[in-house]
């Protein structure tokens, strides 16, 4: 992805998130700069990844194949192995109309996939192999805001504004917004993107960068650079 289409992404996406009055901490509206100034202060914040994240998956079709995410919060790995402590997770991220976020599952994290408001959110569902691989045959059972629902293979639950739906470690899902571009909320484990998702195809999870403007924000994968 071009860097000036990252930079137009965010002015867009930032808009959209604050005209369904989610307000984002400080730190998403820091420049590049300032970041740099904080750094003695923010060790964390940037271990912990939080922040700007777009992805086109590497395929350079962001319109098709993409989303949009800010992680608000994210735990310690640490503490997730000892049983206690820091181990949750918060993301926004905004889906365009028909804009897919392709088939995966996680190894670790239990994910609350939730329509904050806008356009219906589309869940495309299997359920695993007993191996966990992908399984085009499996169904399985969700829990949406704490109600039991099962779902053959590749059904597609449609949540509206409020609805939510709790997916396991194993719990194959893609999703889109229907109808129009959706704000989806997250609430998690911990959160690992470097190892954690588990793609049925064979694509990236970050975006690979041109870079023909300078950064508006940085996004989470550039703190390299200034940690
Ligand atoms: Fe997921």
């Amino acid at each position: 992805m071009k860097r000036s289409e990252i930079n137009e992404i965010l002015r867009e996406g930032a808009a959209f998130i604050a005209q369904h009055g989610f307000v984002l901490p400080p730190f998403a509206f820091w420049s590049p700069q300032e970041f740099a100034a904080h750094r003695p202060a923010i060790g964390p914040l940037l271990e912990a990844r939080l922040g700007w994240d777009i992805t086109d998956y590497g395929q350079g079709r962001f319109a098709d194949l993409g989303l949009f995410l800010f992680t608000v919060r994210n735990g310690r790995q640490a503490d997730l192995k000892a049983g206690g402590g820091m181990c949750y997770a918060e993301k926004i991220m905004i889906s365009r109309q028909n804009q897919i976020s392709p088939m995966h599952r996680h190894y670790l994290k239990a994910e609350d996939i939730i329509n904050r408001g806008g356009a219906t959110l589309a869940i495309e569902l299997f359920g695993a192999a007993e191996d966990g691989s992908f399984d085009a045959n499996a169904g399985g059972v969700v829990y949406c805001d704490g109600v039991r629902r099962a779902f053959s293979a590749g059904e597609v639950l449609h949540l509206a504004p409020g609805e939510s739906v709790t997916l396991m470690p194993g719990d194959w899902h893609a999703f889109w917004g229907e109808g129009g571009d959706v704000l989806i909320g997250e609430v998690s484990t911990v959160n690992d993107d470097e190892t954690d998702n588990w793609f049925r195809d064979p694509i990236g999870r970050f975006p690979e960068i041109e870079e023909d403007e300078a950064p508006l924000h940085l996004l989470a994968p550039d703190y390299a650079r200034i940690a």
